[in-house]
């Protein structure tokens, strides 16, 4: 069996991790009162309107996924290299730096201060702490590794996503410059472009990870230098290239670059997904049983990974394509991927690192299972419920008859409500797994002598 290394200690990667918990509480509480916005329009106009509320939630639950994913990495690395890392000070100084960022752009929103754009609308200043972070992160990340010689995937899996994620970040503000800015195609290509790619880059963080997690909980290194795994890797690479064709359905571009990158983004999708049901097969009940949390949290993205599949073959026809955009369909699939897919994979990497604290888990091990059902159960009646409203928008829109804009509302409002209903109890069943997590976590930092248990049980 592979040796567990985690200690009660709280080290700096676990710092990530817990900073990427209390963003996605804060996450799903401004999900919550967006998703209020939807049935009370107006709601809390003067001070925390839809315009403000959105970026808070999307961007904090961005950086739960960026932050957590890097803090993964950095812990799975410092195992699987068996070795401390180079720089203290430098992995210090990148938790700082994003840590106070993201605070600075949590209170720039809420004080209604803007000037960027959708999914980063900061000030573009506040990029500059954020590319010097991820810049040390590169230094030190090398440095720590030493060689890429003869590395299981998920070493370059963490290399090709941090490398590709400063590439793809600095790309997405090309349009400070005017020359950039001055052609809207282009513009517009650019953006949607780094978008994707982004996207293609925090997923091989999380990918890395997942593998990494796998062949530890079930004790060989099977998948990590399997073909199957390094087809995942290469995939991946030329989807974090080429994805961000299926971005730019309505831009005039040449159509075989649409439908190449959309296959490639779903071989993608399929490939994990079968390496996760592959390796679900082959596992014993008692190594199941010992890493239970972070087992089922896999088993869960597993399962979202085939029903985004199947969303993403549907919208994936051009005709269909056509009509999803700018609907709740589109929502689906970003909300249906990012909590699906990577927040549950990620908590499976939380709950794998963070579970060995100096406070045993014994007494939550019922609130974990309720809210872990919830959620999922959640989550699938609010991703049903915005799919069928994006269907009914798109045959609005396509439809001959003149249906009024409020009429259409109206139609969308029964909807809207299972919308927020599940969206509470979703928000809630992830708080429910999310909260032993943390309250440990800071236990153990406030009352460091208090060790009940070295090893947890889970
Ligand atoms: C970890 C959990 C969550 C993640 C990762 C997440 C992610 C996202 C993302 C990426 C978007 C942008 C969608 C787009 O532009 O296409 C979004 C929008 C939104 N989310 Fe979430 N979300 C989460 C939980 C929630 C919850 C629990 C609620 C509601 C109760 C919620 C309500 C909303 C609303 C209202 C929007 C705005 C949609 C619009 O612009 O019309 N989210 N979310």
């Amino acid at each position: 069996m592979m040796e567990q290394l985690n200690n009660d200690k709280i080290t700096t990667p676990k710092l990530f991790i817990l900073s990427g918990l209390f963003l996605v509480v804060i996450g799903l509480l401004f999900g919550v009162i967006g998703s209020f916005q939807y049935i009370i329009p107006g709601l809390f106009k003067e001070s925390l309107s839809f315009e403000r509320v959105r970026p808070l939630h999307v961007s904090s639950v961005i950086f739960w996924i960026i932050i957590t994913a890097v803090g993964g990495a950095w812990t799975y690395l410092l195992e699987h290299t068996q070795k401390k890392v180079f720089s203290v000070f430098l992995i210090k100084t990148q938790l700082i730096l994003f840590v106070f960022t993201f605070l600075a752009i949590i209170v720039s929103y809420l004080l209604g201060i803007f000037g960027g754009r959708e999914y980063w609308e900061f000030p573009p200043l506040l990029a500059l702490p954020i590319v010097l972070g991820w810049i040390l992160f590169i230094i030190n990340f090398i440095k720590t590794l030493k060689s890429l010689k003869h590395q299981p995937v998920y070493v370059w899996m963490w290399f090709t996503g941090t490398v590709f994620f400063l590439f793809t970040f600095l790309e997405s503000y090309l349009w400070v410059f005017p020359y950039f800015r001055n052609n809207v195609v282009n513009d517009m290509t650019i953006q949607w472009k780094s978008y994707g790619s982004m996207v293609g880059s925090w997923n091989m963080l999380i990918y890395g990870c997942s593998i990494f997690l796998m062949d530890k909980i079930s004790g060989n290194k099977t998948y990590a230098r399997s073909n199957i795994a390094f087809a995942l890797y290469f995939t991946g690479l030329f989807n974090l290239m080429f994805n961000w064709g299926h971005h730019i359905y309505l831009l005039p571009t040449h159509n075989f670059i649409k439908h190449i990158s959309y296959l490639v983004s779903m071989t993608e999708l399929f490939i994990i997904g079968r390496i996760i049901y592959k390796w679900n097969s082959t596992l014993t009940e008692t190594k199941k049983n010992f890493y239970r949390s972070s087992y089922r949290f896999l088993a869960a993205a597993d399962a979202w990974i085939f029903l985004n599949l199947l969303l993403a073959i549907l919208m994936s026809i051009p005709a269909i394509n056509l009509y999803t955009h700018g609907t709740h369909i589109t929502v689906a699939h970003t909300m249906g991927t990012t909590i699906g897919i990577n927040t549950m994979l990620l908590l499976a990497i939380a709950y794998d690192t963070l579970s060995n604290s100096c406070y045993s888990f014994e007494p939550y091990k019922k609130l974990m299972k309720n809210g872990y059902w919830i959620a999922n159960f959640s989550l699938f009646v609010f991703w049903i419920a915005l799919i069928i409203a994006g269907i009914l928008k798109s045959k609005w829109q396509m439809s001959e008859e003149q249906v009024s804009f409020a009429e259409m509302k109206e139609m969308l409002k029964p909807y809207f409500y299972v919308f927020v209903g599940a969206g509470i109890t979703l928000a809630t069943g992830l708080i429910m797994v999310i909260f032993p997590l943390i309250k440990n976590q800071v236990l153990c930092i406030i009352n460091p002598q208090m060790k009940e248990i070295k090893k947890s049980e889970l």
